[in-house]
């Protein structure tokens, strides 16, 4: 595995170089880290599924360099979804469309639809940008982490706790903490109006103000899979347990409003909402590594983030 060096374009281009051999490139994007393989190389996406112990059935966002390349993969799209790429790509949100016939079962977990996503992040846009001059039209991409476990948000994490699962021609591509440090919103855009099916920095709000229309109440009996369908994600080793007070040796999250009561092991006091979603992950990282066994978390209320916080943080205390 080859680790960051510290010219920026060295390390983006050791990370196109090892998505055209069929290699993987750990990428950051605005929202959390991205374990990425050449969406049409079903090789190194079966690679993915190993390294993070994934079923096979559930399937990964392919990142794009912009919507320009929505009709590679995607057909029938409606106008909101048109409208919901213009006004939040490149950016935090992913859209569920129907897959065209050029779209193989690999890169969307045998399913109909194709997850499709536009990332934020300066490295991220020069590696998708360099890709797809070489011919790539798109680098499927799972959050960093074994299926199941906690995110990874930090370069450091991703080294002591990853790296040892990827080979010495993988690249990782350092770009510091993630911005917003959730998982982007997925909409699912296969119905006259678009479904929300994880929750994330953009909101129902902004949604419906972008196109005008109700969105549908989220559903999750249909045969799809996606974030919804597992009641039990994000968890560390520690067990987490949400809105009960901390007692000694415990660790606790909550914002900086709330005291720690003597003995207990602060993991952060964010500020504001943004600055939860911000560190969440690492405190839930800090508490695995400092061995911590119990982690008392205050959810933060409220809408928008906050409720996507929230769902993350119930699928954490799923125990
Ligand atoms: O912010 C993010 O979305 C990050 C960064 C790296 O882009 N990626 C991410 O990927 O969170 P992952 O694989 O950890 O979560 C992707 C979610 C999964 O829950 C998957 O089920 C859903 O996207 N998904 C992917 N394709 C889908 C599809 N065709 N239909 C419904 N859900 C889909
Ligand atoms: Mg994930």
């Amino acid at each position: 595995m080859k680790l960051p060096s510290k010219k920026e374009s060295d390390q983006v281009r050791l990370g196109v170089e090892a998505l055209c051999n069929g290699n993987l490139v750990i990428f950051p994007t605005e929202t959390v880290y991205g374990l990425g393989a050449d969406a049409l190389n079903p090789a190194a996406i079966s690679r993915v599924y190993q390294i993070k112990n994934r079923p096979k059935n559930h399937p990964l966002i392919v990142h794009i360099f912009s919507d320009q390349y929505l009709k590679e993969w995607a057909t029938h799209i409606p106008d909101y979804a048109f409208k919901l790429a213009a006004d939040f790509w490149p950016g935090p949100m992913t859209l569920v469309l129907e897959k065209n016939q050029a779209t193989k079962d690999f890169a969307t977990g045998s399913q109909n639809k194709v997850a499709l996503r536009v990332p934020n992040n300066s490295k991220a846009s020069e590696l998708l940008g360099e890709f797809s001059n070489r011919g790539g039209l798109g680098i499927a991409a799972p959050s960093v982490n074994r299926f199941g476990e906690v995110t990874a948000t930090t370069i450091e994490v991703i080294r002591n706790e990853f790296a040892r699962l990827l080979s010495d021609r993988d690249v990782i591509i350092d770009g510091g903490q993630s911005q917003i440090g959730i998982e982007s919103t997925i909409i699912d855009c296969t119905n006259k109006v678009p479904m929300i099916l994880r929750p994330g920095w953009v909101t129902t709000e902004m949604i419906q103000k972008s196109i005008d229309m109700k969105v549908a109440k989220t559903s999750f009996r249909t045969n799809t899979m996606h974030s919804g369908a597992f009641k039990s994600h994000y968890k560390p080793k520690a067990k987490v347990y949400l809105d009960i007070n901390p007692k000694e040796g415990n660790g606790f999250y909550a914002l900086s409003q709330f005291q720690t009561p003597l003995g207990v092991i602060r993991l952060g006091a964010p500020k504001s909402i943004e600055e939860y979603a911000h560190n969440l992950y690492l405190a839930l990282s800090e508490a695995d590594r400092m061995n911590i066994k119990i982690v008392s978390v205050y959810s933060p209320q409220g809408d928008g983030l906050a409720s996507a916080i929230r769902d993350r943080l119930i699928k954490a205390a799923d125990n």
